[in-house]
């Protein structure tokens, strides 16, 4: 039904400043300059796609300047005709109330309202406008976003406890809909037990294991995959709903999609993961250790990040809209980050978000490969800093030497301490660099906090290689990693520009 695309702007006079829009937000002429800033930013967003003269959009409004317009594609004359009649109605009070109560009464014949249209009040006149549903985003979907943002940080904590207590390799099948139901009495925890013998990490690692033993580890990870379904569920459901009531814009409802999709990938990606472990060929690999491919884990982990990242900058976002929308946003903060200095700032902080993702994943390496179990020591790498050549680049094929960043526990661990402390450095010059700018209280905040969790997680790190991989210091390293870019993935949208004309 067109009415969804319809939206009417009305600038009656130099005096009064109308728009209708579907919530009826702004409505009346502009009170003060804080509120005309935020007309001026409605204004701006136009869809090119409804309208010929418009701009391009970021919430889908449809407005002109210094005219009336209803646009319905399917009727052209309907359009005019609404449009004139709307510009009587506001310019003539004479007739005002008649013209609005037949203005409303076409709309409804033509089927462009509904029951859930807002009503905007103008001179006493009350206006109806239809809901443009796809055009707003309600804050609720982003502190939706936001609580599942939570819930992936408490699977990576919990990820990360399956890996350290080595019991991600306990479930040796795949069934995302019965394997809710975990064993229920004696004869079905043997029958599990029996499944798990079968595999290279009983046969190499575990031939000694009870069966209370077994049961701790597929407690372990069961709880990891029932907390994998319970996202899904918690993502899919909420936003079906919200699909349906028309509470997201297209562009949100597309990053949505998106990101149901690498939900979905993320749970087949640990899947394909824990079959590397499963592999039989590992009992015949001499010397070889039963656990997954650590560059399976890395995959796993990475996607992790990035739906981590892209929920919690998504729901921020949209919270962030809605407040711009409302009038709510600090038009004092808005003034700060408008200044043109402090591009440099922002981009600043951007590549500091791809350090600390990519010093992540190089440490996502160093627990694939154990790695973490030699050299506990630090600065010193043995006899020095940089541990011998032969040692960071052995094998005997000159072209395969770039593999060992990839396989070898020692180079894998170097670089891992290289970019840890690049990034530590790289954080400590954003700091420094961010005391040159004013800049708004929450920013300086997380600033701060950047550099204070930054420090911290180094110091974990280190705690976690010199104590040998205590599981509560790998632990509290693993999430420290993602409370370190969660803060500065929030610096990176705290810093964003304000589309507010000022
Ligand atoms: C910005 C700083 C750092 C970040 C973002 C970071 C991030 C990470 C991440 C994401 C992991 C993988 C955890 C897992 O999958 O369980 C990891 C593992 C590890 N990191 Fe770091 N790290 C940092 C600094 C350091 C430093 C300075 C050291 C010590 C020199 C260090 C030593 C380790 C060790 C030994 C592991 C393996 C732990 C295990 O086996 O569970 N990290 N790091």
């Amino acid at each position: 039904m067109f009415f969804k695309k319809t939206f009417c702007h009305f600038q009656g006079s130099s005096k009064s400043k109308i728009i209708l829009n579907s919530r009826g937000l702004f409505n009346s002429k502009p009170n003060n300059k804080y509120h005309q800033h935020h007309l001026n930013y409605y204004l701006k967003r136009v869809p090119t796609r409804f309208c010929s003269s418009g701009y391009n959009s970021l919430f889908g409004y449809y407005s002109l300047f210094g005219s009336i317009k209803f646009r319905n594609l399917n009727s052209p004359s309907l359009s005019n005709r609404l449009n004139n009649k709307l510009y009587n109605s506001l310019n003539n009070n004479n007739y005002n109330n008649n013209v609005n109560k037949n203005l409303n009464n076409e709309l409804f014949n033509n089927g462009l309202l509904n029951n859930n249209n807002h009503y905007h009040y103008h001179n006493n006149v009350k206006y109806v406008i239809s809901q443009e549903r796809k055009n707003y985003t309600k804050p609720i979907v982003g502190y939706w976003l936001l609580g599942i943002s939570g819930l992936i940080f408490g699977i990576v904590v919990l990820g990360g406890l399956t890996r350290l207590t080595e019991s991600g390799l306990s479930i040796v099948e795949w069934k995302p809909i019965t394997g809710i139901i975990p064993p229920m009495n004696s004869s079905q925890w043997e029958e599990e037990f029996k499944k798990y013998q079968q595999f290279p990490e009983y046969k190499l690692q575990n031939y000694d294991m009870t069966l209370s033993d077994f049961k701790y580890i597929y407690f372990m990870e069961w709880a990891h995959r029932m907390w994998g379904r319970m996202i899904g569920i918690g993502f899919i459901l909420p936003a079906t709903y919200f699909g349906i009531r028309g509470y997201m814009t297209r562009s949100v409802t597309k990053k949505v999609i998106g990101l149901a999709g690498l939900l979905g990938f993320q749970g087949v990606l640990g899947w394909y993961m824990v079959k590397s472990g499963l592999d039989e060929k590992l009992i015949s690999t001499p010397n070889s250790v039963a656990r997954v491919s650590h560059y399976r884990l890395v995959a796993h982990l990475g996607s992790a990040f990035l739906l981590y990242a892209g929920m919690f900058l998504t729901g921020l976002q949209i919270i962030r809209d809605a407040k711009i929308i409302n009038g709510t946003f600090p038009m004092d903060v808005a003034k700060i980050l408008a200044n043109p200095a402090l591009k440099r700032f922002r981009l600043f902080s951007i590549g500091t978000a791809a350090l600390v993702f990519l010093t992540s994943m190089s440490g996502a390496l160093v627990a694939g490969l154990d790695a973490g179990l030699i050299y506990n020591e630090f600065p010193y790498m043995g006899q020095n800093i940089i541990p011998p050549k032969s040692e960071l680049f052995s094998g005997d094929d000159i072209n395969n030497l770039w593999r060992n960043f990839f396989d070898n526990p020692t180079t894998v661990q170097f670089d891992h301490r290289v970019l840890a402390t690049t990034t530590l450095t790289v954080i400590t010059a954003l700091w420094l660099y961010s005391r040159r700018f004013n800049l708004p209280p929450k920013v300086r905040l997380l600033i701060n906090s950047v550099l204070g969790v930054g420090c911290l997680q180094v110091t974990l790190g280190i705690s976690t290689l010199i104590y040998m991989v205590p599981i509560p210091l790998a632990l509290a390293h693993q999430a420290g990693s993602l409370t370190l870019l969660t803060t500065v993935l929030h610096l990176v949208h705290a810093m964003r520009k304000v589309p507010i004309k000022l």
